[in-house]
């Protein structure tokens, strides 16, 4: 297995990642991808979009990153979106208590234990500041908020927030989206772009970092009516590890259907489950090694404030588990709370089949009464009592009745809110959408196909790194080596040749410094899948120009035509075609060169 320091330090030398500001000192949990990083993103971001926006049917938006105070009043996140602070007396470095917890005890998702607990585990287990040993035992633990705080527009301004998910963009967007899908459910919203979390203790590359990309799927269905398309993924395999699994202690993960887990009750939710298979299998195809990839239940404790059930991804790096992925079940809670606080319609009207009649509930407020008893607020007060008789009919058999306006609570005689309930006929109702949400990190699973590709081996009897990208997420398709640069020919046809690639849609590299085993090197770093190497051997027979193809993972090497290469390369980097190069190794002159050891 990769050493994490080993993928970091490899990623900052050739391009991936690394720690941005770096001319001013750098500021901890912020990274620039460098212009392989940022391809295989670019790579990954196109492999979601075509997965989870295209071949779902579902719309794409984008929305702005700076948000105001009363989106995330509604959200809940002003309240509810914090991390465990605990700072050290000594040097006055700030850590996550659940972190140094798992970090340093056997206790696994510490962020699900109540406070006064954590403190007594700091205390138990005599924990230390990790920057400079200081105890940490009776150190207070406080609430964090993880949101970035910034004021819109000149002087004191506007409070304004970074959002802390992409999902938020959405959902307040709601009620001009549902008009975009004809107002019919269910219709899924999908937005790539950049979240932004205060994290206290950002870590281990762009895996916990303070600005990150979100790949959101939010899907508003009917929770009385829609189902998924289960059938389609039923038979796709997973590996789970359930609440009660991780709760017992002999209890671990399995592999089951996806089926199966919803039959038997292990996932909840239909869409949860429907929405697992598919991941898994876009997992796969991106090039996550799903032996190091199982999906992992929250724990009660450890559920969002919005969620009612949620599944994480997870993948193994340097011997943990993170999560790339969380899937969550969150009912009506996001559309019903923006519409109470903003006062929009967050429904869509579901017409019946047929029309329907039904009791209903209503209140007719005697307002000569409320008015001298409540002032200004009557109108609300009335209101209030027209939402309660919806909601909970039974509440009007007392002889007083209690609502609540603004945080403060009146009680009203039942009498004066003429309560009844008649007999209507409808023609459909108004629902408030449930979300189910696919949510994914795609700094963390870039990170994942980077340490999960990387190998060592020996190829020629000199160690070698390379990266066993997928094709499809490789910063560059080839690279093109004109062996020597003081040979007009060989250098013009090295040109065709990058200039064919190029034209059948190929990235491709062009690099004529330094020795060829270092021009290998390099692009084997990278995850380029193939080498076309342009040398004097390859002009000099009596058929036509040849130059060898190298494969990046067994380093074979085959001479190939000229006018070939570019289709051959093309078809073998095409998803669709499943031709391997063995078959360019059968067609054409193979070269003996080769991988003496594999050693990782
Ligand atoms: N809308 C739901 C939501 O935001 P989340 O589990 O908080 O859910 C979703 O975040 C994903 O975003 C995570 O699975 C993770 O991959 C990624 N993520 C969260 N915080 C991150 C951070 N500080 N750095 C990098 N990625 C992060």
């Amino acid at each position: 297995m990769a050493d994490q320091e080993d993928v970091i330090e490899l990623a900052k030398r050739r391009g991936f990642f690394f720690g941005a500001n770096g001319a001013y000192g750098g500021v901890a949990g912020f990274y620039t991808y460098g212009p392989n990083g940022a391809a295989v993103k670019d790579n990954l971001e196109s492999a979601w979009r075509d997965r989870f926006t295209v071949r779902q049917g579902n719309m794409e938006i984008e929305a702005p990153t700076i948000m105001p105070e009363a989106v995330f009043e509604a959200s809940g996140h002003l309240d509810g979106f914090d991390d465990m602070l605990v700072e050290c007396p000594e040097c006055g470095a700030s850590h996550r208590a659940d972190h140094l917890i798992e970090d340093n005890t056997d206790v696994e998702e510490a962020e699900s234990i109540p406070i006064p607990e954590v403190e007594e585990l700091i205390r138990e287990h005599d924990l230390r500041c990790p920057s400079c040993d200081a105890p940490l035992s009776g150190e207070p633990v406080e609430e964090f908020n993880l949101m970035f705080e910034t004021s819109i527009g000149p002087g004191t301004g506007q409070p304004g927030y970074m959002r802390p998910e992409t999902a938020q963009g959405i959902f307040v967007e709601f009620p001009r989206l549902k008009e975009y899908a004809r107002n019919r459910l269910p219709f899924g919203v999908t937005q790539i772009g950049p979240a932004y979390r205060n994290e206290i203790s950002p870590r281990k590359g762009i895996v916990r970092v303070r600005e990150f990309t979100q790949a959101e799927l939010e899907t508003f269905i009917d929770p009385e009516e829609d189902e998924p398309p289960l059938h389609e993924v039923e038979d796709v395999e997973v590996t789970l590890y359930p609440a009660g699994e991780q709760e017992d202690e002999d209890g671990e993960a399995y592999t089951t259907t996806v089926g199966e887990a919803v039959d038997e009750g292990v996932i909840g939710s239909d869409w949860v489950g429907y929405y697992l298979g598919v991941a898994q299998e876009w997992y796969q195809r991106v090039g996550v090694d799903m032996d190091r990839f199982r999906f992992r239940q929250h724990l009660p404790g450890e559920l969002a404030h919005y969620a009612a059930d949620c599944w994480d991804a997870e993948s193994e790096v340097g011997g943990d588990w993170i999560e790339i992925t969380g899937f969550a079940y969150r009912s009506d809670y996001d559309l019903s709370k923006h519409a109470e606080h903003s006062g929009e319609s967050f429904t869509v009207f579901k017409q019946y089949d047929e029309p329907k009649t039904v009791e209903r509930a209503t209140v007719d407020p005697d307002m000569a009464t409320l008015g001298p008893e409540f002032g200004g607020d009557a109108g609300a007060v009335a209101d209030a009592l027209g939402t309660l008789a919806e909601r909970d009919p039974d509440a009007f058999d007392a002889d007083e009745v209690e609502v609540e306006v603004d945080g403060e609570t009146y009680a009203v005689d039942s009498d004066v809110a003429n309560f009844s309930v008649e007999e209507v006929t409808e023609n459909g109702e108004h629902v408030t959408p449930h979300v189910v949400e696919p949510s994914f990190g795609v700094d963390r699973i870039v990170y994942t196909l980077i340490e999960h590709a990387y190998r060592t081996d020996e190829v020629d009897g000199e160690a070698r790194t390379y990266l066993a990208l997928d094709p499809e997420m490789a910063a560059t398709d080839a690279a093109v080596f004109p062996l020597v640069s003081n040979d007009d020919r060989l250098l013009d046809l090295a040109d065709e040749v990058t200039a064919d690639l190029r034209s059948a849609g190929l990235s491709v590299e062009y690099d004529d410094s330094g020795s060829i085993g270092r021009r290998y090197r390099r692009q084997d770093e990278v995850g380029t899948p193939f080498c076309v190497t342009v040398d004097r051997d390859g002009l000099e027979g009596d058929g036509p120009d040849t130059v060898t193809v190298r494969e990046r993972d067994s380093a074979r090497q085959v001479r190939v035509p000229v006018d070939g290469v570019a289709d051959e390369i093309a078809a073998l980097l095409d998803p669709e075609d499943d031709r391997a190069f063995e078959a360019l190794a059968a067609a054409y002159e193979e070269i003996e060169t080769g991988v003496e050891t594999e050693t990782a």
